[in-house]
């Protein structure tokens, strides 16, 4: 059976991604920031592991990884972040700005060099990294959420970057867009078609597809 672990599963597309690897019948290893906060977790059941994980608090993830040594992780899938807050140019909060970057890009580097060990040793090797179109540079044509693109610009960056140092291990790194997803108020895409969408595109993607930026309907990005 592989095994999956998941950032920020307490509620959206984190506990759907838990949902749906659970009933395929994966070992799902759900992070969450207060998992008591979603029984729903708790009652998936057996081969669902609930561990509290706040990402931004580098101690507890290495305590994570050191318990899970063991482990062979098959994919880890960086999920958790902050949302976009749209201060416009000339109110930046920069005490939020710097929560937004070091949740939604540091944190899931640290993440992926806490676990690089178990995804080496598993069979599938895949590392999924929850972006945003707003992380592209190229499709910014309307401005504003500066925290939250440049979060997710920097994410895609490190995705890359990993993809490139990771190749040799033999590990696929890759970026992806949910969609505008209804975790959101006036969105379009049902959750569960988003969460479907990406993990196809996880599990068809090959080696050489490794440091792609993919929407979860299967199209290429542009960074
Ligand atoms: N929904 C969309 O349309 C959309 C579009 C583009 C990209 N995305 C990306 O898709 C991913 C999931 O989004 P979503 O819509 O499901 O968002 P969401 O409903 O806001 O859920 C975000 C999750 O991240 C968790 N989280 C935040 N900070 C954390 C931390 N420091 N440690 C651990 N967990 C933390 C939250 O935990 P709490 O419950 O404890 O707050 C929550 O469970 C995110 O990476 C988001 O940027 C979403």
């Amino acid at each position: 059976m592989p095994t999956v672990l998941i950032t920020g599963c307490g509620r959206g597309l984190g506990l759907e991604f838990v949902r749906q690897y659970a009933a395929d019948q994966w070992r799902v290893i759900a992070t969450a920031r207060e998992p008591q906060a979603t029984p729903e977790l708790a009652a998936l059941g057996g081969n669902v592991r609930v561990c509290a994980l706040d990402v931004t608090d580098f101690a507890a993830v290495q305590a994570l990884a050191h318990e899970l040594r063991e482990e062979p992780i098959d994919l880890l899938v960086s999920n958790a972040a902050l949302a976009r807050m749209n201060p416009p140019f000339g109110s930046t909060d920069y005490p939020t700005m710097r929560r937004i970057v070091e949740t939604n890009a540091i944190a899931p580097l640290h993440l992926a060099e806490a676990f690089v060990e178990h995804v080496a040793r598993s069979e599938l090797r895949a590392m999924a990294f929850i972006s945003s179109r707003m992380g592209s540079t190229t499709l910014n044509t309307t401005g504003g959420a500066y925290a939250y693109r440049a979060s997710k610009a920097a994410l895609n960056s490190l995705v890359r970057t990993m993809a490139m140092d990771l190749r040799e291990r033999h590990i696929t790194v890759l970026a992806l867009h949910p969609g505008w997803a209804k975790t959101e108020p006036g969105a379009r895409v049902e959750v569960d078609e988003s969460v479907r969408g990406m993990r196809r595109v996880i599990h068809r993607a090959s080696a050489h597809e490794t440091g792609s930026f993919y929407m979860f309907n299967d199209t290429v990005l542009p960074w």
